[in-house]
């Protein structure tokens, strides 16, 4: 059988409210979840359990525990696996749990059929399986497709500072804030960006309350003309919306200049590579 490659796209909470806690607590939220162009790259050979990560960001992540063989060990199958890791780790973008979500989705199309309870991977692989725009809600686990989003011009960054998920949660003043408002078909950029506004990321200040550089980085984005800047999951990446896929090179460029690692590219779902 030959190699099997899929894409792992960045997530991004575009809104990401927390209404409650449960129980085991796990924070009940709300979220309307995207997919940038830009992810890690997983691909699955024939043979015994193994895992290579090589890649930009391959240097912060150790091959002992990591979610991809989690993921194949829940579906009960062997895989030669390579991950190439090209998004910065521990960044509020998805990252192992699109990993993971990745290999289950390889598996499968090698005849592994996907795991019942992949959520025990981590919150964000349900939502990694489908990598299309969706509202999340409960723990991660409920969730209800959306219509593709217009394809908004971008820009991600991340300031290099790992913020532990678990730290940020424990940091946050309210969990019982109010649901998204309802989400209706964007006609455009204009119209999703106005809808945005009356939405959060309730993560936010809990986060920069840890890390004050993602402050920075959000003002950044405004000052190269971001129309629209907010924290991505727990953090530290933040995305811009900009008029322009021209504006949002130059921006990348001129953000990359803080020494921050900055990418621009569109919200939609990256193709997987066949
Ligand atoms: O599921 P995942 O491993 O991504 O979650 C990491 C941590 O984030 C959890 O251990 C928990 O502290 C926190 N979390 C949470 N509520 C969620 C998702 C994550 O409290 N819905």
């Amino acid at each position: 059988m030959p190699a099997v490659t899929e894409a792992a796209p960045a997530k991004l909470n575009l809104a990401l409210h927390v209404t409650g806690r449960r129980a085991d607590g796990y924070h009940l939220l709300d979220s309307l979840v995207a997919f940038a162009g830009v992810g890690d790259v997983v691909t699955l050979e024939p043979g015994p359990l193994s895992l290579r990560i090589e890649g930009p960001f391959a240097a912060g992540l150790s091959c002992d525990d990591n979610l991809c063989l989690r993921a194949a060990r829940l579906a009960g199958a062997d895989a030669a696996i390579t991950l190439t890791k090209n998004l910065p780790v521990a960044s509020g973008i998805g990252g192992g749990s699109a990993d993971a979500a990745a290999v289950l989705r390889g598996l499968s199309r090698m005849g592994h059929p996907l795991p019942a309870r992949a959520e025990r991977l981590g919150a964000d692989v349900p939502v990694c399986l489908a990598s299309n725009p969706a509202r999340m809600q409960g723990a991660g686990e409920i969730l209800t497709p959306l219509p593709p989003l217009p394809a908004i011009p971008l820009v991600l960054v991340n300031p290099g500072v790992a913020v532990p998920t678990p730290r940020v949660f424990a940091a946050m003043d309210r969990r019982d804030n109010p649901a998204l408002p309802p989400i209706p078909r964007f006609a455009g950029p204009a119209d999703l960006t106005a809808w945005l506004a009356g939405t959060r990321n309730d993560l936010e200040p809990a986060a920069l309350t840890i890390a004050p550089v993602i402050g920075q980085v959000l003002d950044a984005l405004r000052a190269t003309g971001a129309a629209f800047a907010r924290m991505s999951g727990s953090g530290a990446t933040c995305f811009g919306f900009y008029d322009s896929p021209d504006r949002a090179r130059i921006a990348a460029a001129a953000l990359k200049q803080h020494g921050w690692w900055a990418v621009s590219r569109e919200l939609a779902p990256l193709p997987a590579p066949r």
